[in-house]
């Protein structure tokens, strides 16, 4: 089963200049608790915009750079989304997207499951998650507007599931 998991800025923002624009230590717990000991499917941009390799979680990196390479055991390196979709898309373990753009605009027509943080403030960003149709999909959880102690900004975690 595949499943996306992002933090979107309330224009649809995801980040800039291959960075995260925002810092909020609470969604990245969230983050590291859902995919840790998963695999976590990511573009090479995404992947070379990590700190580095994150611990108790195998990265599978998707690049047409056929000369990629990263020495690392937890990372595999993949060339065809069609491969890795005919391997992932109906097995029983969940396997994480989790982004960038060009990824999650590839993957998000197979996903079950969205683990989304809604971020209640608009960014200036370049890369944008792909328009979602929520009609699609019914809310599993969704928590309170919560709000970031360091720098302000309000956000909400939700849960979808595609019916
Ligand atoms: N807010 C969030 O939750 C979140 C999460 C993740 C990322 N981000 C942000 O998103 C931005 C990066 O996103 P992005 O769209 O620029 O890049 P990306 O999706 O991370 O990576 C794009 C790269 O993936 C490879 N690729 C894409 N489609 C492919 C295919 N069909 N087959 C083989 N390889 C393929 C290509 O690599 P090659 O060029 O090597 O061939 C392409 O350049 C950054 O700003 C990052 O911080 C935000």
């Amino acid at each position: 089963m595949i499943s996306v998991i992002v933090a979107v800025a309330q224009n649809n923002v995801i980040g800039r200049d291959n960075k995260l624009l925002w810092h909020i230590s609470e969604d990245l717990k969230r983050f590291k608790k859902i995919t840790s000991n998963k695999k976590m499917i990511m573009g090479r941009k995404t992947f070379e915009s990590l700190p580095g390799v994150l611990p108790n979680r195998e990265h599978i990196v998707v690049t047409r750079d056929e000369n990629y390479n990263v020495n690392s055991d937890q990372v595999t390196i993949i060339h065809d989304l069609n491969l890795l979709l005919e391997k992932y898309l109906n097995c029983e373990d969940e396997i994480f997207v989790i982004g960038g753009a060009e990824i999650y605009k590839q993957l998000l027509p197979y996903a079950q499951k969205l683990y989304l943080t809604k971020i209640g403030t608009s960014f200036d960003g370049d890369t944008y998650f792909p328009e979602v149709n929520y009609n699609n999909y019914k809310t599993e959880y969704i928590s309170e507007q919560l709000t970031d102690e360091k720098n302000g900004l309000n956000y909400t975690f939700i849960d979808l599931t595609r019916i």
